[in-house]
């Protein structure tokens, strides 16, 4: 038990899957998890574990947003020894040849937040995805055929935004796309020594203004888990 979970010792698995909604846990625990049991509901921040391919795998919702994400995974690193922390999440493109649908996976996150400023003293720390994993993703997308884009996220502590330029100079340096969590996420991971992977399907597009319906979410995002689920339990012999 720690703070903001209830799970007991031991019922926490090693790789966990982190979507920012609690009911999409909830959908991953059902749809692509057998014998799954629910090990939180602490404000409604639902997470589980359950098996895949045999392997114990849990799923833990993180909230919206590098504060709450970071309650979550710091206590499932420093209180339950969580060892692989894959998120699964969606993003905003700001590259045109990105597509909304596409999948994004997070190399490196980039971040507008003062959160990692206070850590380090004003000094820049450069959170970085896992390699080993970025290796795995790299194969399980060549294998799937998904469109997937590799490369630099913003972490952003804004969804809305009056002032639209300010996307223009991380557009310029090529940064793929924008979501809220993976900057807090790759440094916590860095921080306990674990592995961490941001997956992020494109659900909007912050140039054209595209974006996707929630069917169509529904089904990026099922790819996504599958994917994720590959990577965080690989089959043998790959
Ligand atoms: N900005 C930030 N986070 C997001 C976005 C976005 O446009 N889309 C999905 N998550």
């Amino acid at each position: 038990m720690s703070l903001h979970l209830e799970a007991k010792a031991g019922e926490i698995a090693p790789v966990v899957l982190l979507p920012g909604d609690p009911l999409r846990a909830q959908f991953i625990a059902e749809r692509f998890l057998t014998d799954a049991v629910r090990v939180n509901q602490v404000r409604n921040a639902l997470g589980f574990t359950g098996l895949y391919r045999g392997q114990r795998v849990s799923v833990q919702s993180t909230g919206m947003g590098m504060p709450s994400l970071s309650i979550y995974v710091h206590e499932l690193l420093h209180d339950y020894g969580a060892k692989v922390l894959l998120r699964v999440g969606t993003c905003g493109a700001l590259q045109q040849k990105v597509r909304v649908r596409d999948l994004v996976v997070a190399l490196s996150a980039s971040t507008d937040s003062a959160m990692n400023r206070h850590v380090f003293a004003g000094m820049d720390f450069a959170p970085t995805a896992d390699f080993e994993l970025l290796r795995r993703a790299h194969q399980a997308v060549a294998r799937c055929g998904a469109t997937a884009w590799f490369g630099n996220v913003l972490t952003s502590d804004t969804f809305y935004s009056d002032d639209s330029p300010q996307w223009q100079t991380w557009i310029r340096h090529g940064v793929l796309a924008a979501e809220m969590e993976t900057a807090a996420l790759y440094t916590l991971s860095a921080r306990f020594g674990a592995r961490a992977l941001s997956l992020l399907t494109v659900s909007d597009h912050v140039i054209t203004g595209e974006h996707t319906s929630a069917e169509e979410r529904q089904r990026s995002f099922g790819q996504m888990i599958e994917l994720a689920l590959e990577i965080g339990v690989p089959s043998e012999n790959r």
